[in-house]
């Protein structure tokens, strides 16, 4: 029995978790091609953090409710899909009207996957947006025939996957950190090399690094002055990949290191490499992600929140992102 009311978080300006109120709304219906989903659990990722400050690539105007994933069981679904999908256990992205922080939410049917019993509600929550990430930029290093990747906020959920699916597929991984006392850790997790950004010979470590490892491609989430060092310390014709901007600063690059290494800096987005290369890929990569990958792809869970704690999970956060994720728990 569907409810005809629900509760959810609403973002009601764009002031981050000072924005979100817990709201009763109706219970959204499953247009053609959607299917309704009753939600467990939802993720909180930087690019939500970006969304509640109005500043990220997906923009809805207040109120509106956040969350572009999470795990959670199909109910219904609307005109022309049948009963393929109502009872399964699903994890979904959206980015249209609806989004996850709520007790039900609507999908496109095209943007729902079934879950295998072994994945928890929580990972469930989390299968998609980095793992597909993980996967795609690894990919990427395959195809290009590289021997081995250069990435920073290595200490990151989605660093920790590359470095893990980087091992898994026969790579090497130079990892950058902010704090030494990542390094140890990330080294057993199968990182190659671990480089300090703080070190005072930093350049220099990390060319070395990358020379040793043959590193030939560059995954950057920092932006920043970051950019131009990475660039800098990979070989001639290499390219970095920018898929994120934790510094908040805008890409910086030494002009030199562009011109005479034919050097390259591109950008990298989920939802833009799922338009190019298309569903079949997309769950070719899902095969994967929860199958010989479900272990790299696994992430650590600091805490969980309900509903009505969001708001003060989301505060604890965004204040240390480093501390670990936090999942939104629905009932
Ligand atoms: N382009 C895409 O399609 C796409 C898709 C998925 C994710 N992303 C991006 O991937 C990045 C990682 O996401 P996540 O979910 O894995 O993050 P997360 O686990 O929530 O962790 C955040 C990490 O960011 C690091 N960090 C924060 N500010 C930093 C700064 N100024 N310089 C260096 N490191 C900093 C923290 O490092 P410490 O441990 O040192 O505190 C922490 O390890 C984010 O930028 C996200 O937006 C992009």
């Amino acid at each position: 029995m569907i409810p005809s009311t629900m509760r959810t978080l609403q973002l009601e300006s764009f002031d981050g978790p000072e924005g979100l109120f817990v709201r009763e709304l109706a219970t959204p219906q499953p247009r053609a091609g959607q299917v309704l989903v009753k939600m467990h659990t939802a993720a909180v990722n930087p690019s939500d953090l970006m969304f509640l400050r109005g500043r990220y690539g997906v923009r809805r105007e207040p109120p509106t409710t956040p969350g572009f994933e999470g795990c959670g069981t199909v109910v219904a679904a609307g005109p022309g899909l049948g009963k393929l999908w109502v009872g399964r256990r699903v994890a979904l992205a959206t980015q249209g009207n609806f989004g996850t922080w709520a007790e039900y939410t609507i999908a496109s049917a095209v943007q729902v996957f079934p879950l295998r019993k072994s994945i928890s509600d929580a990972q469930g929550a989390m299968m998609l947006v980095n793992p597909l990430t993980a996967w795609a930029l690894i990919d990427r290093a395959v195809r290009d025939r590289q021997r081995g990747v250069l990435l920073n906020a290595a200490n990151s959920a989605l660093g920790r996957m590359l470095i893990r699916t980087a091992t898994a597929r026969g790579l090497t991984s130079v990892a950058i950190v902010r704090q030494a006392s990542q390094v140890n850790d990330l080294k057993a997790l199968g990182a190659s090399a671990v480089v300090v950004s703080s070190a005072d010979d930093f350049a220099n470590q990390l060319a070395d690094a990358c020379r040793t490892h043959h590193a030939g491609i560059g995954f950057d989430a920092v932006a920043g002055t970051m950019t131009g060092a990475m660039l800098k310390a990979l070989p001639g014709g290499a390219r970095v990949l920018v898929y994120g901007a934790l510094s908040l600063e805008p890409v910086q690059v030494d002009v030199g290191t562009l011109l005479f290494g034919n050097r390259v800096v591109e950008g990298f987005w989920l939802t833009e490499w799922i338009r190019q290369y298309g569903m079949t890929r997309v769950v070719r990569a899902m095969v994967d992600i929860q199958g010989t990958l479900a272990h790299a792809m696994t992430t650590e869970v600091l805490a969980t929140y309900s509903l009505d704690q969001a708001a003060a999970g989301i505060r604890a956060y965004q204040n240390n992102m480093g501390a670990g994720k936090i999942i939104l728990r629905m009932a």
